[in-house]
């Protein structure tokens, strides 16, 4: 296994890339859906079945983990793959976003930001060099710099500012990171919904010789068309030899149109979060087991799949289970979410190899929109 943290393009359709990412830890075959493991755990899952459906990299977040259980704590008992028996790569987020939708009375400034926990109401500072400190303690193979994403619709004033801002802060995360051959640390560019502000985050990130760029501040109230606007605007000015991150998306949809936008890494708490509210994603679009029509249905999600989760069990049961609110419906519907957005990365993958992304891409939006079984 290599010793370098590396980027390969594999093969390529249209802006689709075909890719591997490498690192000690494993590799990364792209384009790539990270499941996102916020505290430690994806949760209801237990790490070998993410494994097994295909997952080369899971996300962490720095916020959760530093209030608990708290970072030092996690490096003295092993770093965060030992912690948890994840033993693959792992992504963590900076913390800043999760500071901005989870924290209470918090408070940002050059320095970085000062919040109160949302689980005791302590108080903590974090800036940009404490995040990539946290994310060295947790063990971290890819860690984000700290950045600052605005909710849109936004001033066009705010949104460059913190783009600035945020830029100046990659300065800080890239020299507190300094060298570390195994181990990456990604910038994030900003911008909005303003093309002008993204081409400028991106081109003055690319600027700083990173090992890898990810997209922030998208999927945060916008249309899907503005976002897709914006990585039209950004991707051009990203170099074609590091891997691309679109931070936070998204739907299957959003997905396949990114990849043909250029993106090689997605996370989502879309499969998993949905597995938890009773929802199903299926070849034939999302199934909600909550409804009445599934009580005397005897078939699976769906009898093609080789996930046990969505070939084996009726729909009467898991609308049952979903219905008495039992442990099993979340995890065995988490179970088939996941397994449908792995699948649909494997497809993906091996469409762009083919050199025909548009045309199973189309075949895959058609399945969705001739609906439920
Ligand atoms: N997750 C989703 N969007 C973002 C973003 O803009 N910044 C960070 N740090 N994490 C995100």
């Amino acid at each position: 296994m290599t010793e370098t943290f590396g980027f390969r393009v594999l093969a390529t359709d249209g802006l689709a890339r075909r890719g591997e990412v490498s690192m000690p830890r494993g590799k990364i075959r792209t384009p790539a859906f990270m499941p996102v493991g916020t505290g430690g755990t994806v949760k209801t899952m237990y790490m070998d079945q993410v494994r097994a459906l295909g997952s080369d990299i899971i996300l962490g977040n720095t916020y959760h983990l530093m209030l608990r259980p708290g970072a030092e704590r996690v490096a003295r008992l092993g770093g965060l793959h030992h912690f948890s028996r994840w033993p693959h790569p792992i992504l963590t987020d900076s913390g800043g976003f999760q500071v901005m939708s989870l924290a209470k009375l918090r408070k940002l400034d050059e320095k970085g930001v000062t919040f109160r926990s949302h689980i005791d109401g302590a108080a903590y500072e974090m800036s940009p060099e404490r995040s990539i400190e946290i994310q060295g303690l947790l063990g971290s193979d890819i860690q984000m710099q700290l950045d600052e994403c605005i909710a849109l619709p936004g001033e066009e004033k705010d949104i460059e500012r913190a783009m600035e801002l945020s830029l100046r802060w990659a300065e800080r995360c890239k020299a507190a990171f300094g060298d570390q051959p195994g181990r990456a640390m990604f910038g994030i560019v900003q911008g909005g919904d303003k093309a002008r502000l993204r081409e400028r985050s991106a081109t003055a990130l690319s600027e700083l010789g990173l090992k890898g760029y990810a997209v922030g501040g998208l999927a945060v109230g916008e249309p899907q068309a503005v976002m897709l606007d914006m990585l039209e605007a950004t991707c051009p000015e990203l170099p074609a030899d590091k891997p691309r991150y679109l931070m936070g998306v998204g739907t299957p949809d959003d997905i396949l149109k990114s990849v043909a936008r250029g993106i090689d890494m997605f996370d989502c708490v879309m499969p998993t979060r949905a597995g938890r509210h009773g929802l199903a994603y299926t070849r034939r679009g999302k199934v909600n087991l909550r409804n009445a029509r599934h009580a005397d249905d005897p078939r699976p999600l769906d009898e093609e799949s080789d996930c046990p989760a969505s070939r084996d069990y009726s729909r009467a049961y898991l609308h049952h289970l979903v219905r008495s609110q039992e442990a099993l419906g979340a995890m065995l519907l988490t179970w088939n979410n996941l397994a449908y957005y792995q699948r649909l990365m494997q497809d993906i993958r091996a469409a762009i190899e083919a050199g025909e992304l548009a045309e199973r891409s189309a075949l895959i939006s058609e399945g969705w929109a001739r609906g439920d079984l």
